[in-house]
């Protein structure tokens, strides 16, 4: 099991279910502004979000690196592969990464992952993405918490220092008469702005910080594919 398998099954038990929808409806809202027949979601979690916007008419893909995620997603009957954005074959209308997906990857792989986002795209395509903020990190995500139910027990553990978090999460399932347990660590990375506006083939059309549990604790980031001709670029 991966840590972001373990991540698959303790989400129920953040209590995140609120947040999630909000942010899921700052998506559909900014959606509303594009004309999108495709979308592809990447990292789409349990599906939630694809699951509302399939059922409005858009033909919607999803991709996650956690096999238990993909697994509910499939079980829901939503067409979601556990596959890197890297071997994803068809263009889209619209790209998504939703709560914090781009936080996961480390400067160097995002880069790669931003790039291979930009081949997925349409040439109209837009890519509308969220990360937290250095508040969002210092001031939200940091500290600890448990959740105690009748059957798991889940204790979280989160430092932030030196621009990573770094999440320990143990959690405990009830198996018959005893307790299985699985402990990970799951690393996420704080993201200068300045990353995301010197793409070679994505221009930021838009960036606004926004609150989701406390002040100014995430940035919204939209991009366009950037069809400038790349040898005209570099005298621009
Ligand atoms: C915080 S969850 C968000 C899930 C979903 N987007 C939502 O709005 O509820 C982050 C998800 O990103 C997935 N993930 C992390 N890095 C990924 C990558 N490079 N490619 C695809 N999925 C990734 C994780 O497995 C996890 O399901």
């Amino acid at each position: 099991m991966t840590n972001l398998d373990l991540y698959a099954k303790a989400e129920h038990l953040l209590g995140i279910e609120e947040a999630t929808q909000v942010l899921h409806d700052i998506y559909k809202s900014q959606l509303k502004n594009y004309n999108i027949k495709t979308l592809l979601d990447v990292g789409c979690g349990n599906g939630s979000f694809i699951q509302v916007l399939s059922n409005n008419g858009i033909k919607c893909k999803g991709i996650d690196l956690s096999q238990v995620m993909v697994g509910e997603c499939i079980s829901k009957g939503l067409d979601v592969e556990c596959i890197d954005i890297a071997d994803i074959d068809n263009k889209y209308d619209a790209i998504v990464c939703i709560f914090d997906v781009l936080n996961f990857m480390d400067k160097n792989s995002l880069l790669k992952f931003l790039d291979a986002i930009s081949n997925r795209l349409k040439d109209d395509g837009v890519f509308i993405a969220d990360i937290n903020t250095l508040y969002g990190f210092s001031e939200v995500a940091d500290g600890t918490m448990s959740v105690d139910t009748e059957n798991e027990f889940l204790s979280i553990d989160a430092e932030f220092l030196n621009n990573e978090l770094h999440t320990k999460l143990t959690l405990f399932q009830k198996e018959g008469n005893q307790y299985a347990k699985f402990q990970d660590t799951i690393i996420q990375f704080f993201h200068k702005i300045k990353i995301f506006k010197n793409l070679e083939n994505l221009k930021l059309i838009d960036n606004r910080s926004f609150s989701l549990y406390d002040d100014d604790d995430k940035t919204l980031l939209i991009f366009k594919k950037d069809t400038t001709p790349k040898k005209l670029n570099n005298f621009i």
